[in-house]
């Protein structure tokens, strides 16, 4: 079985191509490397290609048998997305849009999306269910959701079959230290704060100790990205079964907040560094923690790997990445 993983260069799509490689599928990577890394293609061919170039997806598609295509290629930044909406709007939605037409024309059926949970916005109710309303605040939050709905219109007409994933905060690292998470410009709180322990940054900003959580700060789940991986197996396992088009929040249900982050990388690392707390950023609720039970009882997934972990494989990785800069 052959998966075609767009975007498979970057954090997510390189932890997901080698746990395909292992679990015995032959993987094909499209990415323009516009923020990946061509050394993270170590799972498969890699093909430089830009999934808004409908000619060198044709390609891929009449060059290899394709059995379901996994779409991780995005901009990611909210803050960049309120600034350069347009940015987004034609990465996010329009290229995903060529990605589908091509696929379709090919003949392939199966498709799995990372959404997120910026579809939520602010949300009405924690832990967040799928059904719950879908207000996001931002570009970005929007470009995703108008993806996920698009799927939902492409299902009967095209028999597409599709699988959108709403991550919730992504984290960790492979613990064999081969792939790990570097985004240009980083905005991930757990490695800001590993940048911090390590001296590279000078200290790690909270921003907002004045949110209604225990202790002041934004509470947010975070998931290890090889649980994340392993829902991707058993997503696409579950469309080749004939499984329909679902969506699933992907989170472990535990809310931290930024100073129980900051407090186990302490631990973690053993060092100290400086924390300056200033006001609040515009648009980061309370609380965002997933309710993942549909997951759970759908595709048998339950999210392993805790906090310490997450935090300890991040540490290990960040320490080699930062040390061959
Ligand atoms: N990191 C998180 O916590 C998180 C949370 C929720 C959702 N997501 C979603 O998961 C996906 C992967 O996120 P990530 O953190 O791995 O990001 P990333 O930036 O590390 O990976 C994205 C990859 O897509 C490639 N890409 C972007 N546009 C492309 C295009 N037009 N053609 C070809 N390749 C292109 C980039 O070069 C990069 O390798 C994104 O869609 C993101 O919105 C991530």
């Amino acid at each position: 079985m052959s998966i075609l993983v767009a975007g498979g260069c970057g954090y997510i799509g390189s932890h997901v191509c080698k746990m395909l490689s292992r679990r015995g599928y032959d993987v094909i990577v499209a990415d323009n490397l516009s923020h990946g890394y061509e050394d993270n293609a170590k799972w498969g061919k890699l093909i430089r290609a830009d999934i808004g170039d409908r000619a060198a997806l044709d390609k891929i598609f009449a060059g290899h048998k394709i059995d379901a295509v996994m779409h991780f290629c995005a901009y990611i930044e909210v803050g960049e997305s309120v600034q350069e909406p347009a940015k987004y709007y034609h990465n996010n939605v329009a290229n995903t849009l060529v990605l589908l037409d091509s696929m379709l024309a090919a003949g392939v059926k199966n498709f799995i999306f990372s959404s997120t949970a910026a579809v939520y916005g602010t949300p009405s109710r924690v832990p967040i269910e799928e059904d719950d309303p879908k207000v996001p605040i931002n570009p970005y939050g929007r470009t995703k959701l108008m993806v996920e709905r698009i799927l939902a219109d492409y299902d009967t007409p095209y028999g597409l079959r599709s699988i959108a994933f709403r991550y919730f905060n992504a984290a960790g690292a492979d613990p064999d230290t081969e792939i790990g998470e570097a985004h240009v410009p980083e905005t991930h709180l757990i490695p800001l704060v590993l940048d911090a322990a390590l001296g590279v940054r000078d200290s790690i900003k909270i921003y907002g100790s004045d949110y209604n959580t225990p202790d002041g700060t934004c509470l947010r789940d975070y998931v290890h990205v090889n649980d994340l991986a392993d829902a991707h197996i058993r997503g696409l396992e579950y469309l080749l079964n004939g499984g329909a088009s679902n969506i699933f929040n992907l989170g472990s249900g535990s809310g931290y907040s930024v100073r129980e982050i900051i407090d186990t990388v302490r631990k973690v690392t053993g060092r100290e560094f400086r924390v300056e707390e200033i006001s609040r950023r515009a648009g980061d609720p309370d609380v965002l923690v997933a309710k993942s039970d549909k997951a759970r009882d759908t595709l048998k997934w339950q999210p392993s790997i805790g906090l310490e972990e997450i935090v300890s494989t991040a540490w290990k990785w960040h320490q080699k990445y930062r040390s061959n800069k």
